[in-house]
Formats: structure tokens, C-alpha cells, sequence
């Protein structure tokens, strides 16, 4: 198992010197013009390791059985696919930019790989292998922490690029969950490395719904001043698409004024309500309630229970009150 194990490590190793390899040949023309056009430089693309998987079915396959790594190998660890109905196997990554997806030692774990152009899907990635869990890893991790070894704070963005665009406008301490929401696993690796988050998550319908939905996630993990912080970008921008606009300077003064948590949770459970009206001030007093109720006891919770006190005009000792019975049917 142990020996698998390093002969898959090996195969992904091998794989990403090999993306990284065609990059530099005349067949890659087209995705070196692709990356800068995205402006990226050489050095950027070297960091992240970024490569080229040619427009071939059998390029990788060909590569990696020369050097003794068998078929069922690069089916396990998603290089290769194996179609049931003919019983061929091809390379899984044509024609794409590739991302090795590193783990927090630096080890190739898997690979994301992006179309030219327009073509769907735009991404593809690595699936579920014996050393690629999805919703464990976070891309970038290992290159932010290259990049600094005194880390104090991460940001969290969605995509590959809006990591790699931050990088090269020199903002290295941002990590990107592959695809999916944030999870409690995500944040738990995160908090054991910085003390502070800040989610910044695409200015669009689905960038906001996630934002909702770390909130959730990380309510339970706020201890030990342990900070979260809130990032909105305009309406249509993603990270990337915003740095490359508005510069470095501009984005780090937005990175500083994210919204802190709380005001995040109450603007959120605010939207929509008309406050002086009682029936939807007693929604909002129980939605803030709801998600106070997952709150670690400390001090974050107690005075944001004092905050919803002089927002709602009720007395602090009611919410408390009222928490204290929620939590036990709820249990
Ligand atoms: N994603 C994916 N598969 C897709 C689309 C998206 O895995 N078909 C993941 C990728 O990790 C991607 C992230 O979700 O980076 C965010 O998606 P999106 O905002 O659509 O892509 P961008 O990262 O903005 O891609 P680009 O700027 O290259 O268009
Ligand atoms: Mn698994
Ligand atoms: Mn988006
Ligand atoms: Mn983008
Ligand atoms: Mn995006």
C-alpha cells in the first residue's frame, strides 16, 4: 500500500514536470499567449508551477509508461481515462493550462486544468484519488506559505486565477477552495496557521450566496480571537478581474476594510427588513439569535448579544434567556 502509495506521488511529480516541460515548446505558443494575455509573467507561472498538457490523447500516457508507471496507476490517480464501452484509456488533460494543486509539503496532489478559450467545461479538474481530496484542499496554500513564513491572515477566493492574479500583483497570502463552499475542515487547517480569514468571494449571485454560507461554517470555529473578516467586490468583478483594474494598493485598502463578522452577520440578517416595523424586527432579532446560537460561549458572543440589545431596544437578559431555551430543544 505504502509503495503504491509513492508510485502515485511519483506519477503526479512526474506529470506536472512534464506540463511544465511542454510550456516551453513551440506547441504551447498558444497558452504561453493565453497566460500573458492574463498577465502573467514568467517568474508567476514558475512559482505555481504552472504547465501546458498538449493536444494530444496519448502524450501524458505515452511519457509515463515509458518510465515503467503502469495503466491502472494513471487511471487511479485521474491522468488517464478509461472508457468502459471500448476499453481505451486517453489522457484525462488535452489542450489545457494546467494548475498542480500542491499540498502543504509542496507534493503535486492533483491538477486543475483551464480551456484557451471558450470551450466547456472551462475547467477540469483532478478527480477523487488516493491522495486528492476535494473538499480538504485548499490551492495555494503551500505557495502562500513559500512566499511568507510569518503569515498572520489568509484570503480566500474561489478560483485558481484570482490566486495566481493576486500573486503576481504581489498579494501572496490568498488561498482558493477548488470549486466548492468552504468547509469546516478548510477553516480548522486555516485557523491552525493564521489567526485571521478573510472571504472574498466572486461580486456575483453565487460569490454572495457562499459568502452566506462560510458565515455559517465559521461561526463555530470563532475562538481564541480568532478573526473573519468579509470581502464584497463590486457587482461583475472577481479577484482577479479587480486587481488587474484597480492595482495592488487599491485592493489591499479592501482587503483592510472587509467587513468584520459581526457587522456582516447583523447587515445580513438586516437586508431586507424594515427594522421599525415589530414583526420584522422580531425576524431579525431571531435570525441574529439563530446564528448567535452557534457561537462558541466567550466574548464575541456576549457582546454581540449586547449589540442586538440596543439595536432591537430588548433587554440583553431576554435574548439570553431565550438562547438558553433554544439551545436545549434544540438539542
Ligand atoms: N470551477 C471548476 N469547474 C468549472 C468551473 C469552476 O472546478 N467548470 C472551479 C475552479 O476552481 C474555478 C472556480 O471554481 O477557479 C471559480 O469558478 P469561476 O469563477 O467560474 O472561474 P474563474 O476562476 O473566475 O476562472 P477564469 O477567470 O479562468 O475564467
Ligand atoms: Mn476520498
Ligand atoms: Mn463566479
Ligand atoms: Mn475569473
Ligand atoms: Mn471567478
Amino acid at each position: 500500500r505504502e509503495r503504491k502509495r509513492k508510485e502515485g506521488v511519483n506519477l503526479l511529480e512526474l506529470s506536472a514536470s512534464f506540463f511544465r516541460e511542454r510550456m516551453k515548446m513551440p506547441e504551447a505558443v498558444g497558452a504561453r499567449d493565453y497566460l500573458s494575455n492574463r498577465g502573467l509573467s514568467d517568474e508567476i507561472v514558475g512559482d505555481f508551477g504552472i504547465g501546458y498538457a498538449p493536444d494530444d490523447w496519448e502524450g501524458l500516457k505515452r511519457h509515463l509508461t515509458e518510465r515503467g508507471i503502469n495503466e491502472a496507476v494513471q487511471i487511479e490517480y485521474g491522468l488517464l481515462v478509461h472508457r468502459e464501452d471500448t476499453g481505451r484509456t486517453y489522457d484525462r488533460f488535452r489542450d489545457r493550462v494546467m494548475f498542480p494543486i500542491r499540498d502543504i509539503k509542496g507534493r503535486t496532489i492533483a491538477f486543475g486544468g483551464r480551456v484557451l478559450g471558450d470551450a466547456k467545461p472551462k475547467y477540469l479538474n483532478s478527480p477523487e484519488t488516493p491522495v486528492f481530496h476535494k473538499g480538504r484542499e485548499l490551492y495555494g496554500l503551500f505557495e502562500a506559505r513559500q512566499a511568507s513564513n510569518r503569515l498572520e491572515r489568509l484570503v480566500i477566493v474561489e478560483g485558481y486565477m484570482d490566486v495566481v492574479a493576486l500573486a503576481q500583483f504581489g498579494i501572496r497570502n490568498v488561498v482558493a477552495t477548488l470549486g466548492t463552499s468552504t468547509s469546516e475542515d478548510h477553516l480548522s487547517r486555516l485557523f491552525r496557521l493564521v489567526g485571521e480569514v478573510v472571504f472574498c468571494f466572486d461580486g456575483d449571485r453565487a460569490g454572495r450566496q457562499a459568502a452566506t454560507r462560510a458565515l455559517e461554517t465559521v461561526l463555530p470555529l470563532m475562538i481564541d480571537g480568532r478573526q473573519a473578516r468579509f470581502l464584497f467586490l463590486p457587482e461583475g468583478e472577481d479577484p482577479d478581474t479587480l486587481v488587474r483594474r484597480e492595482g495592488t494598493a487599491a485592493f489591499e485598502d479592501r482587503i483592510t476594510c472587509a467587513s468584520p463578522l459581526s457587522e456582516f452577520l447583523f447587515d445580513q440578517a438586516a437586508s431586507g427588513r424594515d427594522l421599525s416595523r415589530v414583526e420584522e424586527c422580531e425576524r431579525y432579532a431571531s435570525q441574529v439569535l439563530a446564528a448567535l446560537g452557534k457561537l462558541p460561549e466567550g466574548v464575541l458572543k456576549s457582546l454581540m448579544l449586547g449589540e442586538l440589545s440596543r439595536r432591537t431596544g430588548v433587554d440583553q437578559s431576554r435574548f439570553e434567556l431565550l438562547m438558553a431555551r433554544n439551545g436545549s430543544t434544540a438539542d
